[in-house]
């Protein structure tokens, strides 16, 4: 019999394997619950909820671009009590742990949510400071002192696991890791979206009607995947990959990087079983590679050649 097993503790979230949908990509599960097995899911993170509910940003906010999309949604959202009351009892139908994704305009909101939905069954809950279609959630993310003091009041708010989503707007994004690490985060998740922009050439008007938004989906992947391993190498706590992973050579790519776990979010709007064969392709290169277990992948890219070679291309540039 095969002892090989997906199963990961993320910060004590038990896991029947290291796939998760990223948030804001996949409603709140129950409109694909016909179509597909979401009770195979690792977890399943929500939508970003906020204090109050939003109705978002306006029309149009979400266009395609080449190699991905950009979305200026504006976390719009039913707010804490309609989760608690109508969308967290059917989310807990799958058996699946549950991680609620959290935001607010200021450090008393993010307070205030950690506390309301520390005893209703989630499982944990990510931190949302790095939205780039609110005006103050995404600054948050960008200064390493802001990023240690809200994490700090919110770690004091809630016994929860707590995950701090980290934005790649920002020049050294280790910085901003090592923050939230010092502040009490139990693991980090990375990346929210990138800053981007299109225009309709024939109106010469933004195609987004917010102007800008935020872009994900394949285009993002190489960057989302430095970051990844640049962060795993600053800090103790699990790493949460995301950032463009459409198959499960993609997520592997992200686990030999140092991810514990990835999250799928763009890839669910093309396909919504991408999480299912995303973990059968996992189990697929495990066996052919010899894996008994997860942790044997995390972090394994052999790159000791190749910091040799960037640090003499460095010293070429000088
Ligand atoms: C339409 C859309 C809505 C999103 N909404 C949220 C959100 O509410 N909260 C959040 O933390 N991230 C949100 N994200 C960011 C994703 O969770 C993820 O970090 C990002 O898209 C990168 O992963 P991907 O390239 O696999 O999509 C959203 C992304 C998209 C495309």
């Amino acid at each position: 019999m095969s002892k090989l097993s997906l199963g990961v503790d993320i910060a004590g979230i038990k896991m029947r394997n290291p796939v998760m949908t990223a948030s804001g990509t996949f409603g709140y599960g129950l409109e694909y619950s016909n179509l597909i097995n979401i009770e195979d899911f690792g977890a399943i993170v929500t939508k970003t909820i906020t204090l109050e509910p939003r109705i978002g940003n306006p029309q149009p906010r979400i266009v395609e671009v080449t190699g991905g999309m950009l979305n200026s949604i504006g976390l719009q959202n039913p707010g804490a009590k309609v989760f608690i009351e109508e969308k967290l009892p059917k989310l807990k139908e799958y058996g699946v742990p549950i991680i609620a994704n959290i935001s607010g305009s200021k450090k008393a909101e993010f307070v205030k949510l950690a506390d309301l939905l520390s005893n209703i069954g989630l499982s944990g809950l990510e931190l949302n400071i790095s939205c780039p279609n609110v005006e103050h959630a995404g600054l948050f993310a960008q200064d390493a002192d802001t990023t240690y003091k809200l994490v700090r009041k919110v770690r004091k708010a809630t016994n929860l696991p707590l995950i701090v989503k980290l934005t790649p707007n920002v020049t050294d994004v280790t910085l901003i890791a090592g923050a939230a690490e010092d502040a009490g985060a139990d693991a980090v998740s990375l990346i929210n979206t990138l800053i981007g922009m299109s225009i309709d050439i024939q109106t010469k008007k933004p195609k987004l009607a917010n102007v800008i938004g935020g872009l994900s989906g394949p285009a993002v992947k190489p960057i989302a995947l430095r970051m990844v391993y640049e962060v795993s190498k600053k800090v103790r706590i699990p790493v949460i990959g995301m950032g463009g992973i459409m198959s499960s050579d993609d997520a592997i790519e992200f686990l030999l990087a140092g991810a514990s776990a990835v999250a799928i979010g763009t890839a669910n709007f093309v396909n919504p079983n991408t999480c299912c064969e995303i973990i059968e392709g996992i189990k697929t290169y495990m066996g052919n590679n010899k894996f008994n277990k997860i942790s044997d992948i995390v972090g394994r890219v052999n790159v000791k050649k190749l910091e040799k070679l960037i640090y003499a291309r460095s010293i070429t540039y000088v």
